[in-house]
């Protein structure tokens, strides 16, 4: 974070001078030409700042902008000089652009402010930093900074410089800020206690999850070191099916600490709208927000989403179908990880399966991978009676994991309430009972 600070402290006092002579250019007749002011050299520092600015090649002008959408946050009193009164007008100067603030004191830099001080007159540079504000400019396309929206009929210049909120944290305090939970981002951080040894499930399953974290691992030195990009579709999608609780959502948690990643798990009944259109911003919203986190996004029930395409009979599934095509296209061009999770697989649509990394089934435990979660699945201060014997019940009872820690749950419960370390038989017969009734089967 230090290092952070001083980098940044000399890329201001850079600003600073650019300022200074952009200033002194336009209002002293003398001074017609910009004397060149050479950015600081950041050299091999390792602060999340530097290597910012090394991984995307930002130049000195794209430098320049991305400290004036910075300087708010960090040293807003350093674009104090642009508060000067115009005698002719009485008001502001015009070039200068900048918009007040509410209760922020300073002066809200807007795309103006950054044309004034990279181009002044010159319409060609002027141009140049239009540009920056592109669909296509690295800002855009990683979600690092844009212009807010101008009023109607307002120039394009005219809206505010704004950074996002996780590069603040980033370029600053050196952190991943992490997303609150709300109906922007309607996500919720998944973490588990548990290790990937004491996740069980067949060799061929746990070989391809292998796979999902050899993407998050490497994926990045594929595309940019081997030249990838472009060759490749740029992220991972896959599918996660089975039954309930056999071990997607640990799964996809134990994937997220082994790979050193945050797990957000998508709570679709706050995306998926009603209202026409509207689902589609909300998913674009996130992987708009995801994008570049090394985030994993995990899409839970995902058959209401990515459900079958219906047939085009009234206008109101013309409209579903719209956000499908919308949903598999941006899916395509997301280049972070996406896992969504089914029950059944056939629920899913045909084209969005052709365009998975990887399809993974997650299967009923085996009678020996049931005896292998059974056995750790007690609490470690459980005692278990000596007439359980947990072969015998692994044996008898198809049950899956999710299941069988819910029986584990009602039986240490029930020890607990007896003031008692002993698990009893009679308890965990009734616990499986319950579980066998909760779904409709009897033992
Ligand atoms: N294969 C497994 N190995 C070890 N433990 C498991 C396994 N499957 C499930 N469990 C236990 O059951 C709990 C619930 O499983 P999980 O939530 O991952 O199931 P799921 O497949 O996501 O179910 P659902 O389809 O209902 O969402 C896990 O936290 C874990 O304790
Ligand atoms: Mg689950």
């Amino acid at each position: 974070m230090n290092e952070n600070a001083l980098d940044l402290g000399l890329e201001l006092d850079w600003f600073a001078r650019v300022l200074e002579s952009r200033i002194k250019s336009c209002f002293d007749e003398d001074c017609v030409t910009l004397p060149r002011i050479p950015p600081p050299d950041l050299g091999e520092s390792d602060s999340c700042y530097a290597r910012f600015i090394r991984h995307y090649d930002l130049q000195p002008g794209e430098r320049l902008v991305l400290l004036l959408a910075l300087i708010p946050h960090v040293r807003p009193q350093l674009l104090d000089a642009l508060w000067r009164t115009n005698a002719e007008t009485g008001r502001g100067f015009t070039q200068f652009g900048g918009l007040r603030g509410t209760a922020h004191g300073g002066l809200i830099p807007t795309g103006e402010t950054a044309a004034f001080i990279l181009a002044g007159d010159d319409l060609a540079a002027r141009f140049q930093v239009t540009q920056m504000f592109e669909g296509d400019h690295i800002f855009a396309l990683h979600a690092i900074l844009q212009l807010s929206p101008a009023t109607a009929g307002e120039p394009l210049l005219s809206g505010a410089l704004t950074l996002s909120r996780e590069y603040i944290s980033w370029l600053t305090t050196a952190t991943v800020r992490k997303p609150n939970f709300n109906s922007e981002f309607p996500a919720r951080l998944i973490t588990t206690g548990l290790e990937w040894e004491e996740l069980v499930l067949p060799r061929t399953t746990l070989e391809q999850l292998e796979e999902i974290g050899h993407w998050i691992l490497y994926g990045d030195r594929l595309m940019r070191d081997w030249g990838m990009e472009g060759r490749l579709q740029p992220g991972c999608t896959c599918l996660f099916h089975g039954p309930p609780g056999t071990g997607k959502t640990l799964s996809a948690g134990l994937l997220g600490k082994q790979c050193g990643c945050d797990v957000y798990r998508i709570d679709l009944s706050m995306i998926v709208s009603k209202y026409i259109g509207e689902t589609e911003k909300n998913l674009a919203r996130i992987f708009d927000m995801a994008e570049h986190k090394r985030w994993i996004l995990f899409f839970d029930e995902a058959d209401a989403l990515f459900g079958k395409r219906t047939r085009v009979d009234d206008a109101h599934d013309r409209y579903a179908n719209q956000e499908i095509s919308f949903l598999l296209q941006r899916i395509e061009e997301f280049n972070g990880v996406a896992i969504l999770a089914s029950n059944m697989k056939a629920n899913i649509d045909e084209a969005f399966n052709r365009r998975l990394q990887a399809v993974i089934h997650f299967p009923m435990p085996g009678p020996d991978e049931r005896l292998r979660i059974w056995k750790g699945a007690f609490p470690q201060k459980a005692i278990l009676e000596e007439r359980i014997d947990l072969g015998q019940i692994a044996e008898k009872h198809e049950l899956a994991g999710g299941t069988i820690m819910n029986v584990v749950r009602h039986a240490s419960l029930k020890a607990l309430s007896r003031n008692s370390e002993t698990i009893l038989l009679e308890d965990m017969e009734e616990g499986i009972r319950r579980e066998f009734r909760k779904a409709g089967r009897t033992v």
